[in-house]
């Protein structure tokens, strides 16, 4: 087996870091980015203007575009609207950083040092790209390295997210290696899909969705295992799938629907899959 470099250690991480440094002209990502140059790799939340879908038929696709864009945009406003106090001589790190988007808005909110870490070497270029546009190099950094090993300093970040990225890794290793680089008292954020324990094991429509992005998505309960396991407790949990539906049914109608809607629509509706945000601190060592 090849194992490579020190970031990608194992074939399964090689062919995820694969997926995402080829999908670069994927335009649901590019063109809702391209709106005002924040680039999210993640879905949103919130009520969809439907007069988006009225009007010249000329421009109908333009006006979805930028409504699925302002809905991801409040999904990356919320995440950050849990990250704490965060101070401008605070770090913070965004697990699994994909174009960068999160992080910059991460800036220029709490005017901290911001190091996003991606094991897709494309996509650290495209993010330090967009960080230097707005002259934050010095700021924000975009790292080439394994959110299970960063490598950086222990109790260096005031917080640390992960914005849809857990679904690619073991949660025990993560948040060993998230609970050693948090502050005592560091707050952690995670917004992630995860399959219910409730009604069984993966659903058809759950197994549709990893393997259309190469992932494996965790049950709820291992979240609540892997955070108490390593020294993170929650501070709140809240239920995001009545509030991300209305952005899937808007993308089936969109021309950067790639398919998946279908398979998310149905476990959301089915029950066997929800959107959560997850909420923890780091007790003091
Ligand atoms: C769905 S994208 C989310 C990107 C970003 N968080 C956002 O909200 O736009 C998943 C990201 O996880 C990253 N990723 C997957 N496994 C990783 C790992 N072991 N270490 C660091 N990043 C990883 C991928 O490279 C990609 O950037």
């Amino acid at each position: 087996m090849t194992i490579g470099n020190n970031v990608l250690r194992s074939e399964y991480q090689r062919s995820v870091a694969n997926y995402w440094n080829t999908n670069q002209n994927d335009p649901v990502n590019l063109k809702l980015g391209e709106i005002d140059g924040y680039y999210h790799h993640h879905y949103g939340i919130g009520e969809v203007d439907w007069s988006v879908l009225e009007g010249p038929e000329s421009t109908r696709d333009d006006r979805i575009i930028r409504e699925m864009h302002r809905l991801e945009h409040a999904q990356a406003v919320y995440l950050l609207d849990h990250l704490g106090d965060v101070q401008p001589g605070d770090r913070v790190m965004d697990g699994g950083s994909g174009r960068g988007g999160t992080s910059i808005m991460a800036h220029e909110r709490f005017g901290c040092q911001v190091d996003g870490v991606t094991i897709s070497e494309y996509q650290v270029g495209f993010a330090n790209d967009q960080a230097a546009k707005r002259g934050l190099t010095d700021k924000v950094k975009f790292h080439f390295k394994n959110m299970l090993d960063t490598g950086f300093e222990t109790g260096a970040m005031r917080s640390i997210w992960t914005n849809e990225t857990t679904m690619y890794v073991d949660l025990f290793k993560l948040y060993a290696e998230l609970a050693r680089l948090l502050k005592d008292g560091g707050r952690y954020v995670c917004i992630t899909g995860c399959y219910n324990d409730i009604t069984g094991g993966r659903s058809r429509a759950v197994s549709e969705i990893d393997a259309k992005y190469i992932c494996n998505i965790h049950p709820r309960s291992h979240y609540f295992k892997a955070l108490a396991a390593n020294d993170l407790v929650p501070i709140s949990v809240v239920d995001l799938t009545a509030a991300t539906i209305p952005y899937w049914e808007l993308r089936t109608k969109s021309s950067v629907a790639t398919g998946v809607e279908d398979p998310f629509l149905r476990a959301y509706k089915e029950g066997s899959f929800h959107y959560l945000l997850i909420v923890a601190d780091r007790i003091v060592r």
